[in-house]
């Protein structure tokens, strides 16, 4: 990783940046959740792709902090790199589980949400390239270095494994991948799919519910529909192209994931668009 192909931002926070959907940090006493355990361990999905579940963060919204559970995507790629999408907190247990799998080449920030780990295993990892959304640097609540922004057009590195999207909204803005060898669509925060079950505190299965983002009814929550408002037509058109590829199963960061009728649910998750 080289310096100068990399931008370095220390602004803690941008004039002009009007969402609460930023301050991201990390809960001290994180209880907000029964866990899917094991976490920090690699679970099989399909072959050359996992899942590992990650302690708790939070994210202040609207003078509130809104506490989430994490999950990172392993893919092995057609060339024998590692791929992770959506760092969880570092675990030195899960590393070497990864390092197993092969040589870690590729860290992406999958959205202007999802980075806060990053630079721990940016730290780890220094000869990893690390992705993220245009953008990124500057809304970062941290400081962050990125080597290369994702767009609609997939990297070389990674082009014979994923399609990828770049779905751009007012606030937030997130790139999805296809990874085609198992059928299996990444999403990130534009399904939301929380067993209220899992949630220990009343209010926070209130604010689940009112946001939309309840389990079997995921989606993204209204609050990012609004992020899309003007923007439904980009939306429409990726989901549209996922729904034509036929994934078999929708991998996401927060909640149960959906590992059947994928094609179903995101007709169902993404009614709201289509
Ligand atoms: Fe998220």
């Amino acid at each position: 990783m080289t310096a100068e192909n990399r931008s370095i931002s220390t602004n803690r926070r941008k004039a002009g940046w009007p969402s609460p959907l930023v301050d991201e940090r990390i809960l001290m006493s994180p209880d907000s959740y029964a866990p899917y355990v094991p976490l920090n361990t690699l679970k099989p999905v399909a072959e050359s792709i996992w899942i590992a579940d990650g302690p708790e963060i939070s994210m202040r919204y609207l003078g509130m902090t809104m506490p989430f559970p994490t999950r990172m995507t392993v893919v092995r790629l057609a060339s024998g790199e590692i791929w992770i999408h959506s760092p969880i907190e570092w675990s030195d247990d899960l590393a070497s589980a990864v390092m197993a799998l092969g040589p870690v080449s590729y860290l992406v920030a999958p959205n202007t949400l999802h980075y806060w780990h990053l630079p721990s295993w940016q730290s780890h990892f220094p000869a990893a390239r690390s992705y993220g959304p245009p953008g990124l640097v500057a809304k970062a609540r941290r400081p962050l270095m990125i080597d290369e922004s994702l767009s609609e057009t997939v990297p070389d590195a990674w082009k014979e494994t994923f399609h990828q999207w770049l779905i751009a909204g007012s606030v937030l803005t997130e790139v999805d991948f296809f990874h085609r060898p198992s059928r299996t669509l990444i999403l990130t925060d534009l399904i939301e799919n929380f067993e209220t079950c899992r949630v220990h505190k009343p209010w926070l299965r209130w604010a689940i519910r009112l946001g939309g983002a309840a389990d079997p009814d995921g989606k993204a929550p209204f609050d990012m529909q609004v992020n899309f408002l003007g923007r439904r037509a980009l939306v429409r058109a990726a989901i549209e192209h996922m729904i034509v590829l036929m994934p078999k199963r929708i991998i996401i960061a927060h909640g149960r994931c959906y590992d059947h009728n994928a094609i179903a649910e995101l007709r169902r998750a993404f009614r709201w668009v289509l």
